[in-house]
């Protein structure tokens, strides 16, 4: 098998899912602005101490996020076990930087890993490359470190960055090793020459796999997903974020490849005490439509705060998202593109047998669907299984059907059924 094969292989059960809840906590929480804070107000470690001296989240309770994205319809989950900031929410052997050591107390992750599986939520963790903490990574003149212009740093250029890539090693194999088998390993990000080998990628890639054969992994170490020849380390899915890619995601050749949007529910992956700016569940409903009609998942962030609670807001509109996905779930899991152009009344998408229309407002009594590829053989509202007419109506033939090949379905008044879209199942002959 060559690597396309393997991960299309391997990224069956993740392109099955669709949807996934991203989590964004640690110290920066506390300050409740933005986890690149240190960077955009070069906050030095010192600084940022009180946050470490202070980090207790009392009410973490992640059995309730893990209740909350399944009931929300997620299927798997990631967290970031450690952010840019450097600081670990796991008991790492290898720092004293780690929530062990802070009021909290306990491993956060191990806490995590428990109650998500418990849920049946697959398991992802975030981890990132960069690390504003650990003494070898390169400060004075990095694009992103905090302290990347202070003259005080001018020695602390990386000059023994293979240190850090040995205790960045070190604690993936961590993560690997001590919670049990991982879905989902989600390194961020690469940037200049940061790239590929610079992580002694190929080799993390095979440890990591080593240990979880089956984990996937993102895109964002370096290499070339897209590639016709990818590296080992190019990653299984490529990992657009806050946009839908207009055609989806290809490789060179055309061939779609797995692909997941990671996109806030405001306007921040933290927790930020003054943004209120949240998409309702009919924005996240079609973000989700459009991202499984493209061939994609979405992985919907939320941002718990530093008490641990994920925002009132959040929690509504997931629970709304909730709703409607256990009423038409049906047309996002196991789906994809169905080769059909995209029509003004919403989104399709294809499963085995079927094709599912989401129709997003209400419309004319009828829906038609222009060229479809696909003898269809009857039709029913997903929300309630009722069977729906699809026989031409009388006066058709006098309308622009000539031509193309036209399927009509008579549409009960769908403002009354869901006012976040309905879904119409098309049963296809194939
Ligand atoms: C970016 C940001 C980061 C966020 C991530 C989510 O790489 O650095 O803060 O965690 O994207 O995709």
């Amino acid at each position: 098998m060559n690597i396309q094969e393997e991960r299309a292989l391997r990224t069956k059960g993740y392109c099955h899912d669709r949807f996934g809840m991203f989590i964004h906590w640690g110290l920066y929480s506390i300050i409740a602005e933005n986890e690149w804070i240190r960077n955009h107000k070069r906050i030095t470690i010192e600084d940022y101490q009180k946050y470490f001296d202070t980090f207790n989240p009392t009410n973490y309770d992640p059995k309730k996020w893990a209740k909350l994205a399944k009931q929300a319809g997620m299927k798997y989950a990631v967290l970031t076990t450690k952010h840019h900031d450097g600081f670990c929410l796991f008991d790492s052997q290898y720092t004293d930087y780690k929530a062990t050591n802070t009021p909290a107390g306990r491993d956060l992750v191990r806490e995590y890993v428990d109650a998500f599986r418990a849920e049946g939520i697959k398991i992802g963790l975030y981890y990132s490359l960069l690390d504003w903490h650990h003494p070898d990574y390169p400060a004075y003149g990095d694009m992103h470190h905090p302290m990347r212009d202070n003259e005080d740093f001018k020695e602390q250029r990386g000059q023994h960055f293979e240190r850090y890539v040995e205790y960045m090693h070190n604690q993936v194999r961590e993560l690997m090793t001590n919670y049990g088998k991982i879905d989902i390993m989600w390194f961020d990000f690469h940037y200049g020459e940061m790239t590929g080998e610079k992580w002694e990628a190929t080799k993390l890639v095979n440890m990591v796999r080593s240990i979880n054969p089956d984990v996937i992994i993102d895109n964002r170490m370096g290499g070339d997903i897209t590639s016709a020849n990818p590296e080992i380390y190019s990653g299984d899915f490529g990992s657009p974020e806050q946009m839908i890619p207009v055609g989806g995601m290809t490789d060179v050749n055309g061939n779609p490849i797995p692909w997941e949007t990671c996109i806030t529910l405001n306007d921040h992956w933290c927790y930020n005490a003054n943004d209120l700016n949240y998409k309702s569940s009919k924005n996240v409903i079609n973000m989700l439509m459009e991202c499984v009609s493209k061939g994609g998942n979405l992985l919907l962030n939320v941002g718990p705060d530093a008490k641990g609670n994920i925002p009132e807001m959040s929690v509504k509109v997931l629970e709304e998202v909730g709703e409607w996905m256990r009423l038409n779930g049906e047309c996002v899991y196991g789906c994809g593109i169905a080769d059909i152009k995209k029509h003004d009344f919403g989104r399709i998408t294809k499963g085995e047998g079927a094709l599912y229309l989401y129709v997003q407002d209400c419309c004319s009594e009828h829906i038609a669907i222009y060229d479809c590829p696909y003898k269809v053989i009857g039709a029913r509202l997903l929300c309630d299984g009722r069977e729906l007419s699809t026989n031409l109506p009388w006066n058709a033939h006098s309308y622009e059907i000539d031509g193309h090949s036209v399927i009509f379905v008579r549409t009960p008044p769908f403002a009354k059924l869901n006012g976040n879209g309905n879904v119409i199942k098309l049963i296809i002959e194939e």
